[in-house]
C-alpha cells in the first residue's frame, strides 16, 4: 500500500522538475553525443515552472506574499504559464502583462488555470517577433497594476531565486543524470536565471566544461556586439540587454544563431527525434551541434542542452512568417 501511495504527487508543484535528460543521437549521430534536458515535460510546459515555484515559495517564506495575495508578473508567457501553475495549487490570483507578439497559445494557457492574461500592444515588434521596447512597454504596464492591485511583483528579470532554481536543481540532475560526464552546456538566454544557475552549479563540479550562451544573430548584446535585427523568433530570449542575473564569470563563450537554423533544427528535432518543441529549443540544439563540430572539444565529448519550451505553444502564423522570411 505504501510503495502505491507513495508514486502519487501531492500536487502539480510535485511535477515541476526532475525532467528527463534524452539522447539526440538521430539528430546529431556524432562526433561525441548531444544530450537535452525535456523541459517542455514541466506542468506550464517550460522551464520557467521552476523559477515560478522558487521566487513564489521564497516569497511567501519571507513574508513579500502573503496567502491569498495577489501576483503580477511581465512574461513572454512561459513565466506566466509556470506562475499560473503555481498559484493556482497555492491560491494566488495572477495578473500577467504579455507583449500581444508572445503567441496568443500562451495566453490561452495561463487563462486556462486561472490567471488574467493582458496582451499589451507592440511598440515595434510584429506578432511572433518581441523586441525590448515591446518588453518595455509591457513592464510599465505590469508596474501600473501592481500599484493598483497592491500585488506582489514576481520581477524575474532581478529575482535572485530565478537562477537559485536552476542553480539548485537544473544544474544538480544534469550532474547526476550524465554521471559527472558534462563536457559542455549550452543555452539561449532570456532573463539569463536557466544559464547562470546551471552553469554555475555545473562550474563549480568541474570548471573546465564549456559553457556558451546562445544570441539570436544580429541581437548580440551578451558578446558586446551592436543589436542589428532586434526582431528575430526567439521568444523569451534576446532581448537585445544584457540580463542583469547573468554571472558572466561562469560564461566560456557565446554562439549566434539565425533564425532559420533555429527553425532548421526545431523541425530536426521533430522529424528526427519525434519532439515537438519550441524556436529556442531549435536555436539550443543548432548551437550544441555547432560546439560539437567544431573540434573544441574531445571527439566523445557530451554537451547537454535544453529544451526549453513545448511547439504546441506557438501560432501557426509564425510559421506563414518562417516561409516568408
Ligand atoms: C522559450 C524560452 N526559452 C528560453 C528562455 C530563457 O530562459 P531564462 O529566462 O532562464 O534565461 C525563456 C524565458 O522565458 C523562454 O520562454
Amino acid at each position: 500500500m505504501d510503495t502505491q501511495t507513495s508514486d502519487i504527487k501531492a500536487s502539480a508543484l510535485e511535477l515541476i522538475g526532475n525532467t528527463p535528460l534524452v539522447a539526440l543521437d538521430r539528430l546529431h549521430p556524432g562526433p561525441g553525443r548531444l544530450l537535452a534536458k525535456c523541459e517542455f515535460m514541466n506542468p506550464g510546459a517550460s522551464l520557467k515552472d521552476r523559477s515560478s515555484l522558487y521566487m513564489l515559495r521564497r516569497a511567501r517564506e519571507e513574508g513579500k506574499l502573503n496567502p491569498g495575495g495577489p501576483v503580477v508578473e511581465l512574461t513572454s508567457g512561459n513565466q506566466g504559464c509556470g506562475l499560473a501553475v503555481v498559484c493556482a495549487v497555492l491560491g494566488h490570483p495572477l495578473t500577467i502583462t504579455m507583449p500581444a507578439g508572445n503567441s496568443i497559445q500562451r495566453a490561452i494557457h495561463m487563462e486556462a488555470l486561472g490567471a488574467q492574461c493582458v496582451r499589451v500592444p507592440q511598440v515595434d515588434g510584429i506578432y511572433g517577433s518581441v523586441t525590448n521596447a515591446d518588453v518595455e512597454a509591457a513592464t510599465a504596464e505590469a508596474l501600473t497594476l501592481v500599484d493598483r492591485l497592491g500585488a506582489y511583483y514576481v520581477n524575474q528579470l532581478a529575482n535572485e531565486s530565478n537562477s537559485l532554481a536552476h542553480y539548485e536543481t537544473t544544474g544538480p540532475e544534469i550532474w547526476r543524470q550524465t554521471g559527472g560526464r558534462v563536457d559542455g552546456f549550452v543555452a539561449v538566454v532570456g532573463t539569463g536565471g536557466s544559464f547562470a544557475g546551471t552553469s554555475k552549479y555545473l562550474k563549480e563540479c568541474n570548471p573546465s566544461v564549456v559553457t556558451i550562451v546562445v544570441e539570436p544573430s544580429g541581437s548580440e548584446p551578451i558578446r558586446g556586439e551592436p543589436i542589428t535585427k532586434p526582431r528575430h523568433l526567439l521568444q523569451g530570449s534576446g532581448y537585445g540587454v544584457v540580463p542583469p542575473l547573468l554571472q558572466p564569470q561562469y560564461m566560456d563563450d557565446t554562439m549566434a544563431v539565425t533564425d532559420e537554423e533555429a527553425v532548421e533544427y526545431k523541425r530536426l528535432l521533430g522529424e528526427k527525434e519525434g519532439l515537438f518543441v519550441g524556436y529556442t529549443s531549435g536555436a539550443n540544439a543548432a548551437a550544441a551541434v555547432r560546439l560539437l563540430r567544431s573540434g573544441r572539444l574531445p571527439p566523445d565529448a557530451w554537451v547537454v542542452t535544453m529544451l526549453n519550451d513545448s511547439g504546441l505553444k506557438y501560432t501557426p502564423t509564425v510559421m506563414n512568417y518562417e516561409s516568408n522570411s
